[in-house]
């Protein structure tokens, strides 16, 4: 990370009613230049409706936003061309090749045909898809339209890419694509802006991460500020071999364990005391004819800051659910205004 101390987006008191919903509450927040920075939160924290407010898309009910120098609304123009936007919602034409999508793109951000022209040859070239310049996105896979998706967000060189959500729902190898893009940009100078609801996207790619959680910024840091600010978290985890999981009986009631969580024969048992613990664990799966196949411990993870904050469960092993669907539980009741 190197932002020679220069602040890329700075937020102040942004906050966003939508009719008497209040979906962002009064956030504050600096990004600097160069960094990566992660927007983790459950689906309906208001992640989206921020971003919408940074690139312009929206227009906040209060707050102040500033773009490198310059202050919106006033400078909406010249802070847009520092700013790409890869939004949750693919905004790819299916009608148009992947050639003809960037060129519109350029159109828009008024690049000249010869800019525009080259530029989407460059990037076409960049992103592998050469050989589909001349085909139309509608034949194209959910991994191909998101690669595009970012290479039209890139046309016009920007300073800042905001990404909404760029992992989910795209297979592993896509996902890792557009990972280590992210990663280069970053390296050639980028500013990165990246929402998520996916813990170990954040954990992995992001220098720091604010976890919001009902339209408020709970709490922000590096992912490993965040683990050591709940270092009293403890957990074993125990898995058997028992094919049939049902078969395993609660591990809940060993002396000294707080709570319980349970997939398939994999069980997280959360103590203070994981060296009386784990003796126990070993008489329990004895008496119950079980086979232990693994024992650890482990520290506190990103995923336990997570539920500690928001009060959800998001499984327990990670990459156990597909990218299909939110491993976060969808929220109950909205939030209404003050
Ligand atoms: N146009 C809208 N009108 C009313 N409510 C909205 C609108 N857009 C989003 N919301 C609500 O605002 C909250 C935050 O939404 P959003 O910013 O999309 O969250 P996230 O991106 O974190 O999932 C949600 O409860 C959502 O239902
Ligand atoms: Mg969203």
């Amino acid at each position: 990370m190197d932002n020679n101390g220069l602040t890329a987006i700075e937020i102040r008191g942004l906050t966003k009613y939508y009719g008497k919903f209040l979906a962002v509450d009064d956030v504050d927040f600096d990004v600097g230049r160069g960094e990566i920075f992660g927007f983790l939160g459950p689906n309906g924290a208001g992640k989206t409706t921020t971003v919408m407010m940074i690139t312009t898309f929206l227009e906040p009910t209060a707050g102040s936003i500033r773009i490198h120098d310059y202050e919106l609304p006033k400078e909406s123009i010249e802070a847009r061309t520092l700013m790409g936007i890869v939004p949750e919602e693919s905004n790819v034409y299916t009608e148009l090749t992947a050639e003809g999508n960037l060129r519109f793109t350029g159109k828009i951000y008024r690049m000249s045909r010869k800019d525009r022209n080259k530029r989407a040859k460059e990037l076409l070239d960049i992103f592998g898809l050469t050989e589909k310049a001349h085909t139309k996105v509608q034949e194209f896979s959910k991994g191909m339209r998101r690669r595009l998706t970012v290479a039209m967000a890139l046309m016009h060189n920007p300073k800042i890419l905001f990404l909404d959500e760029p992992i989910s729902g795209l297979d592993v190898q896509s996902a890792r694509y557009i990972k280590k893009l992210v990663r280069d940009l970053n390296k050639s100078g980028v500013t990165i802006f990246l929402t998520t609801h996916q813990i170990e996207v954040a954990n992995e790619l992001c220098h720091r991460v604010a976890i919001i959680d009902r339209g408020r910024i709970a709490t922000i840091g590096t992912p490993d500020e965040l683990k050591g600010s709940i270092e009293s978290v403890q957990i074993v985890e125990v898995s058997f071999k028992t094919p049939e999981d049902s078969k395993i009986p609660s591990l809940s009631g060993i002396n000294g364990v707080n709570h319980e969580l349970r997939s398939g024969s994999i069980f997280r048992l959360y103590t203070d005391n994981p060296t009386e613990v784990i003796p126990s664990v070993i008489d329990f799966s004895r008496e119950h004819g079980l086979s232990l196949k693994s024992l650890n411990t482990l520290g506190s993870s990103l995923e336990d800051v997570f539920l500690k904050i928001t009060g959800q469960e998001v499984g327990l092993v990670t990459g156990m659910y597909g990218d299909e669907k939110s491993p976060i539980r969808k929220r109950g009741k909205g939030r209404m205004g003050k």
